[in-house]
């Protein structure tokens, strides 16, 4: 079955053509980002209204980018949550219209879940389920037991700042700009992990998780040492060692807590493969961290491409496959 998939729950605008949930016969994701680096986070009355100018010109562009006719789509999914009011209201209107018109199936698809299908958009993939499912992206962080793609149960989230969030936060605090995960993570190489020693709470629960003391605790350092936005003046060599051991500190504690958390959840599910999505998947130091984990535990963990880590359509088309041939309008 061809899938058109529609995701539009943040800042981006994206529409892919998905055959089978496996082959992704196009993708095309435009992002409104540029717009609200300004702002040090997203705006959603920007996101709506750049979405509301570029959604029609990407569906259209992901049909044709495909090679099939309208006429060959077997369904429509489409981004219902979570995300931003606004935001979602475009995706939704705009599939709601084009299902109708096509006389075509509708199926609303929960954003995380399309993450942690992302994984498997690689054809030769084939993952051995129940698995432990963990999405770390810049709203979310949470662990699911995936028995199936359509039995997804929630184990334990964040109470209260997502990873990524807390990347983006730190970022602001150093002066390094937004999204602070991909500026941390190239900060971080020339720094030292053991340099500073901040630590993630264990959020009083086995499978929950908390960022916001890690961010405080970067803060009030950052303060004391007079780095990023408490800097007076240009930032001497000294202080750009400083921060990149900073960075190096805090992202092996931010990430290390998701590695062990993750085994645990595991251990107590007696599961062997693990799905791992969002926009923290592209960190390389996460993903070394779970390879080596994986090596002495005997697990199997399952990254998504790098693209295919950050808001795209074609995961929410893949996952849409097996929700659709479920036949749940
Ligand atoms: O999944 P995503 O594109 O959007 C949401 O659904 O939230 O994730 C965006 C988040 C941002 O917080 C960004 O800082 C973080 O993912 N991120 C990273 C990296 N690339 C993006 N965090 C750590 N390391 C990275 N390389
Ligand atoms: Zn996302």
């Amino acid at each position: 079955m061809i899938i058109l998939g529609i995701e539009t729950s943040c800042d981006e605008t994206a529409a892919a053509v998905v055959e089978n949930g496996k082959r992704t016969l196009s993708s095309v994701v435009s992002s409104s980002l540029e717009f609200h680096k300004k702002y040090g986070g997203i705006i959603p009355e920007i996101a709506f209204r750049k979405q509301l100018e570029t959604i029609a010109e990407i569906v259209d562009c992901a049909i044709k980018d495909s090679g099939v006719k309208l006429s060959e789509i077997g369904a429509v999914c489409v981004t219902g949550s979570p995300g931003l009011m606004g935001s979602l209201l475009v995706g939704l209107s705009f599939a709601k219209a084009l299902a109708l018109s096509l006389r075509k199936p509708l199926f609303e698809i929960d954003h995380l879940f399309g993450h942690l299908y992302a994984p498997l958009l690689t054809e030769n993939t084939s993952v051995k389920l129940p698995a432990i499912g963990l999405v770390v992206s810049g709203g979310h962080t949470s662990l699911y037991y995936v028995r199936s793609f359509t039995d997804i149960k929630l184990l334990g989230s964040t109470r209260d700042d997502a990873c990524g969030e807390a990347f983006d936060k730190v970022a602001k605090i150093l002066g390094l700009g937004y999204p602070g995960g991909p500026v941390i993570e190239k900060t971080a190489v020339n720094g030292d992990p053991a340099a500073v020693k901040f630590a993630c709470s264990n959020a009083n629960a086995a499978l929950d998780f908390s960022y916001s003391g890690i961010k405080t605790a970067v803060m009030y350092y950052a303060q004391k040492n007079k780095l990023g936005v408490y800097s007076k003046g240009k930032t001497s060599s000294e202080k750009k060692r400083i921060t990149a051991d900073v960075c190096a500190s805090f992202q092996d504690k931010a990430l290390g807590v998701l590695v062990d958390k993750t085994l645990a959840a595991c251990e107590m599910k007696k599961v062997s493969s693990v799905l791992v999505g969002g926009g923290v998947a592209a960190n390389n130091s996460l993903r070394d961290k779970f390879f080596k984990a994986a090596a002495i535990s005997g697990l199997k963990v399952f990254f998504p491409s790098k693209a295919n880590c950050m808001d795209n359509a074609a995961m929410i088309a893949g996952i849409g496959y097996h929700i659709a041939k479920k036949g749940r309008t």
